[in-house]
């Protein structure tokens, strides 16, 4: 049985105001054919141009670029499991395909000099040329699309515009081109039926030369009228979310200096927005830009958050750094971006944003100078962004990427993120409990379970663990989002995501509700409070491994008494020389594979020994000390459970490699012994170091014991260390309250109902509700069942000063009482 004490009377700090919030990346096709519901994929006919600095491979697999990354680009189709997925049938220009019509890209003469190309078409008579859109477009009986374009003739023609499937034409009407120049034309269809796969044709029934230079189709009512699709906005809304944070992620540090967001690529009439490819793999044509992101900050009443690009590409893909004019125009763009959203109407930005319909200005009260930027190189560029905004706009709360004040910067806020496992949060949540107040205040930007339950039941529930530590400490955790927003279901790059659609429909995984539930109750002021519960073990497998430095000479591995066979040779090789084995350097192979890897050292060696289901035993072995080497053990060394990218039945099953396997780490080095595990932001110890002394020259005995929870460590027959496997509370709560009601959240991580004694200070009521995620440990939500795993409300009765409430095993809660 678990308990909380609550004090009312003992308010701690007000709540923080704009704690939840979102952040929108354009990844997975989020935003064209997405909340930006452009139908048409490839308007601009630019998707098949590579970065003007940037090369491409023979076959137009890879673009690459000049600091040597390479990308997925497939002449500007993106990735490849797209195309098997999608079908998508061959076309030099992406989207577009002809019938009795000869298409050509026309890289002079372009719509305007944003452009950077044309479509010309020589029609035969009657020839047509079509549009697939993503994966189809989608129309729906007596609904209106807008379609325009601009074309140019050298003489009269009548086009045919039409919506069809296989089966009939949805929608047609035509237009007589005859005017010279680029000229719009526009037209309001209206679907006969609906139709989930549809395309966009254009037939010449006469023949003749046209060019296009830019084509669009999107439905006619958007969320409040304002551009965007109606589900999504509505599912973000019901967020209750506080804030905005835009346009990125790494898609505004970009691989190039070409491809690095720029404010000025996101104003202005959309057909004159230059496109670019994103590093997510696909281009944008930046209809969804900085404009649009402001109203809808307006019209959900969010903080709007621009992250801007500080002058560098992204430093995790051969980065390329900015430097004298080449940096001055990007700290010039987003004080750009500053002036539009804040000018008045006579500045040469505030102008703009009043001839695009907004002359009072948004406002803008954050903004985040690089994302997942550090070191000394962010840390210059940094600090002349922040001069440079705060000269100007002083009110405006600057965001570093890093703990920059640890080298004497000025910063606002930090922007830390976090991917991991529900345990992971689960055991973290007094993560900011000692955080030092002095120092800036914490943005959790990007926050998600990855691995193991990710998308499912039990991640929402470690996330809701993990933020129910945040709101402990949001005195100093200001905000907080998850990531990635979106995911276009049939262009995914990243799993999981929070909101998930189709070109008809969307749903929502069970993180939504859970972030949902925690930013619908909020309370005025966080109270003290006390809990009382058990404690859960994070399940750990698998065997030894040794790492480190190549040559290690090692003999006599066991496990629990049997030898210790070699199972897999993840860096390095085994040679046995008699009772010895040695392990030798990664091969050239191997370190071929390594450089693949995510944080993979390819001159370490990794081998495991034994069987991946062991949980409990004892592993000894002898090892050659040698002089100013260290001997490295990794414990539970299995593979670790599902990875990012890794999200359908087309993707390998998970792998024995040396990204995938992160053993907590035994180390003896310079007279220290260290117990750690891997984990990301920051490596944690398991227990406190131990001083210990190796005898060089010799085979030195190692051993450890574990019952799954607790470790011991010997050398030489000696415990020189106790560790204990991560663990974590079975249930955590945080309370609120305002002057007439306490909020209690509590999450129960544990497979069995838990009877929680709420103590108060104060009378409430006897009714009182709760909002209640449960569900099966591992369930999920799809298109067929939307609503499998959400928040759904109760209303009880015996609330009192000393009351039980029974939490559903594995649920999320948000309980509300009423105070008398
Ligand atoms: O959310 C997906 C990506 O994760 C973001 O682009 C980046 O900031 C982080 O690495």
């Amino acid at each position: 049985m678990g308990k909380i004490n609550i004090f009312t009377q003992n308010k701690r700090f007000p709540v923080a105001p704009n704690l939840y919030g979102l952040f929108f990346e354009d990844i997975n096709r989020a935003a064209d054919g997405g909340l930006y519901p452009e139908l048409l994929r490839n308007r601009s006919f630019e998707d098949s141009l590579v970065p003007k600095e940037c090369s491409c491979d023979k076959e137009g697999y890879s673009v690459i670029t000049p600091s040597g990354w390479k990308d997925e680009f497939n002449h500007g189709e993106g990735l490849s499991r797209w195309i098997t997925y999608n079908s998508i049938p061959y076309t030099p220009i992406p989207a577009w395909y002809s019938i009795n019509a000869k298409m050509e890209l026309d890289t002079g003469d372009t719509l305007n000099k944003n452009r950077s190309a044309a479509l010309s078409v020589k029609f035969d008579k009657g020839g047509k040329i079509y549009n697939i859109g993503y994966s189809g477009i989608p129309q729906r009986a007596k609904l209106m699309y807008c379609f325009y374009m601009f074309a140019k003739v050298n003489r009269p023609q009548r086009l045919v515009i039409s919506l069809e499937d296989d089966k009939r034409i949805l929608a047609h009407t035509d237009f007589l081109l005859s005017k010279e120049g680029y000229i719009r034309y526009d037209r309001i269809l209206t679907a006969s039926e609906d139709s989930v796969d549809a395309r966009l044709v254009i037939t010449c029934p006469e023949g003749g030369c046209i060019k296009f230079g830019f084509i669009s189709l999107m439905p006619r009512d958007t969320f409040l009228g304002h551009g965007l699709r109606i589900d999504l906005v509505e599912k973000l809304r019901d967020l209750n979310p506080g804030f905005l944070r835009f346009p990125g992620g790494c898609v505004v540090e970009g691989i190039t200096s070409s491809t690095a967001m720029r404010f000025r690529n996101m104003v202005g009439p959309v057909w004159e927005r230059p496109s670019h490819l994103l590093m997510w793999h696909y281009h944008t044509y930046n209809g969804l830009g900085f404009h649009e992101f402001l109203q809808l900050c307006e019209d959900l009443n969010m903080e709007p958050l621009y992250v801007l690009n500080c002058g560098m590409t992204c430093q995790a893909r051969c980065p390329v750094l900015m430097e004298g004019d080449a940096l001055e125009e990007m700290i010039q763009d987003a004080l750009d971006a500053l002036e539009y959203a804040t000018g008045p109407e006579n500045s040469k930005w505030g102008m703009l944003r009043s001839q695009m319909g907004h002359p009072a200005p948004f406002k803008i009260n954050y903004v985040e100078i690089g994302n997942e930027n550090s070191g000394t190189d962010y840390e210059s560029r940094y600090l002349e962004c922040y001069r440079r905004i705060k000269q100007k706009y002083p009110h405006i709360a600057c965001i570093a990427n890093a703990h920059v004040e640890d080298s004497g910067l000025p910063a606002d806020m930090v922007d830390e993120h976090f991917y991991n496992t529900a345990e992971y949060f689960a055991e973290n949540i007094h993560y900011y409990d000692s955080y030092d107040r002095g120092k800036p205040d914490i943005f959790l930007g990007e926050l998600a379970v990855v691995r193991g339950y990710a998308g499912q039941l039990y991640g929402a529930l470690g996330e809701a663990a993990f933020l129910i530590g945040a709101e402990r400490n949001q005195d100093i955790v200001h905000m907080a989002s998850y990531a990635p927003l979106f995911e276009n279901v049939d262009y995914f790059t990243w799993f999981p995501n929070l909101i998930r659609f189709n070109n008809m429909e969307s749903y929502a995984i069970p993180s939504y509700y859970a972030w949902k539930m925690f930013g619908m109750y909020r309370g005025d002021y966080v109270v003290e409070s006390r809990e009382e519960s058990d404690i859960l073990y994070r399940p750990v497998k698998g065997m030894a491994s040794l790492l480190g430095q190549a040559d290690i000479c090692f003999k006599n591995a066991t496990w629990n008494g049997n030898p210790a066979e070699i199972t897999h040779e993840l860096m390095g090789r085994v040679k046995r020389e008699g009772k010895i084995c040695r392990i030798t350097a990664p091969d050239e192979e191997q370190q071929k594979e390594a450089e693949k890897l995510y944080q993979v050292d390819p001159d370490r060696i990794f081998v495991i020994l034994g069987q991946e289901d062991e949980q409990q035993g004892c592993f000894e072995i002898e090892i050659l000390a040698e002089e100013g080497k260290a001997v490295e053990i990794g414990l539970f060394s299995s593979r670790m459970p599902k990875e990012v990218y890794v999200s359908d039945e087309t993707d390998p099953p998970n792998e024995w490699n040396a990204g995938n396997v992160r053993p907590f780490l035994w180390k003896i080095e310079n007279g220290r012994s260290t117990i750690t595990e891997f984990s990301y932001p920051n490596g944690r110890k398991l227990a406190e170091d131990a001083d210990v002394e190796l005898s060089a020259g010799k085979y030195n005995h190692f051993k450890y014991e574990t019952d799954g929870k607790r470790i011991g460590l010997y050398l030489n027959g000696r415990l020189i260390q106790e560790a204990y496997v991560p663990s974590f509370q079975s249930f955590v709560s945080v309370v609120s309250d305002t002057e007439t009601k306490i909020l209690i959240k509590a999450v129960n991580l544990s497979e069995k109902e838990e009877p929680i004694e709420i103590v108060l200070d104060c009378d409430v009521k006897q009714e009182y509700f709760a909002a209640v995620l449960t569900g099966e440990k591992q369930a999920v939500n799809s298109f067929e069942n939307p609503q499998n795993i959400c928040d759904r409300e109760v209303c009880r009765q015996g609330a009192s000063k000393k009351f039980t409430y029974y939490a559903p095993p594995l649920s999320a809660n948000v309980i509300r009482l009423i105070k008398k």
